[in-house]
């Protein structure tokens, strides 16, 4: 069913493409859809973009009852407009939704929703190389009161925000700081959720590598200190003798969407591929031995982002004299050309727009 539009009054500007940088430059209009126990989710629909009006003692404010996902509209060479694995994050944010004891919403309809959304900013879609739009759809708990207890109502909203590369760096290799002196999330908690907690708790580790001169955090696991989880924005990818390996789905890792899309190309390729815990001290001795290959980070944001420098206490490894290895550019190349509509899609991840 078509959405109500209501139409902005003033349009903004169009950047041009090499101005947009990642999350800073939002569209024209926003979707908004309302949730009460006793109607549901209901009155969705496409507004101007603009402030939120919320008292303050609304409870998201307080104990961060809230989700997020975030996934990319892209441009094809024919000017169409796709998007990417777009029920998959959908999922996602239904699962989110159940470890913040929020309302599910119905994916096929949200689905629907966004592409009436996009459609309508189709001019948005920025078209140079490596530039997209992203895709922010956010619930947030909007009871006002001060109890810790689950909301009873909730905004759903999804803004838009034409981007470049998510690093300064853009495709070239990062350097990571393996934090020894913070933990992101543990087992059973909520680390699997994509949820402003799991972001506000990396901020304090974040800012201290980035003081240091690192552009991202490593995280290893909060129980044993030891295991390599994830890095601050992404999942994490390492090339060791030949073999693809990243951390297995613990329970307190985010299941990236980027990250199963590179499990699956590497399967279709019949390149060996290990999804198992992985230590930090094994990555270093996989150095020392001349067989830590390739390092890299996935995510939507980022896409892949080859790692060319690892530091974990006072020992720092270089890894491909800070070049971007073969797998990983491969992999980007594969990825990028599926998404941009440039290469073959065999796995079905396309959902075309328009
Ligand atoms: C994404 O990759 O889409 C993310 O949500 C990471 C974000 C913190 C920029």
């Amino acid at each position: 069913m078509a959405l109500k539009v209501t139409k902005a009054s003033t349009l903004k500007p169009h950047p041009a493409d090499d101005k947009l940088g990642f999350g800073q430059i939002f569209t024209d209009h926003m979707f908004n859809m309302d949730y009460a126990p006793e109607k549901g989710w209901h009155d969705p629909r496409i507004d101007p973009y603009a402030p939120i009006s919320a008292d303050p003692a609304m409870l998201v404010f307080h104990y961060g009852q809230t989700i997020f996902e975030g996934l990319k509209a892209y441009r094809t060479p024919e000017g169409k407009i796709q998007l990417f694995r777009p029920q998959a994050n959908l999922s996602r944010f239904n699962r989110s939704a159940e470890m913040l004891c929020i309302p599910h919403f119905d994916e096929a309809e949200a689905l629907e929703h966004l592409k009436q959304l996009i459609a309508v900013e189709k001019d948005w879609v920025p078209s140079s190389l490596g530039t997209s739009l992203y895709i922010r759809p956010t619930i947030i708990a909007t009871d006002i009161y001060l109890g810790v207890t689950a909301s009873k109502t909730y905004r759903f909203f999804t803004i838009l925000s034409p981007v470049g590369a998510y690093y300064a760096e853009g495709f070239a290799p990062i350097k990571i700081l393996v934090t020894t002196e913070h933990v992101r999330a543990s087992r059973q908690g909520i680390g699997e959720a994509k949820t402003a907690a799991n972001y506000a708790a990396s901020i304090l580790a974040g800012a201290k590598a980035a003081k240091a001169g690192y552009t991202q955090v490593l995280w290893l696991d909060a129980v044993e200190r030891k295991y390599v989880e994830e890095v601050g924005s992404m999942n994490i990818f390492f090339v060791i003798d030949g073999e693809l390996v990243t951390p297995a789905l613990n329970g307190s890792i985010l299941p990236g969407i980027t990250r199963d899309s590179v499990l699956s190309m590497a399967r279709h390729w019949g390149m060996p591929v290990s999804e198992r815990n992985i230590s930090i001290d094994e990555i270093f001795e996989a150095n020392e031995a001349g067989k830590l290959d390739e390092v890299f980070g996935t995510g939507t944001a980022a896409v892949i982002s080859p790692v060319g420098e690892l530091r974990y206490d006072e020992k720092v490894i270089h890894i491909r004299k800070n070049e971007v290895g073969p797998i990983s550019q491969k992999l980007y190349d594969a990825i990028t050309g599926i998404q941009f509509g440039q290469a073959e899609d065999p796995f079905g991840w396309i959902v075309p727009v328009d």
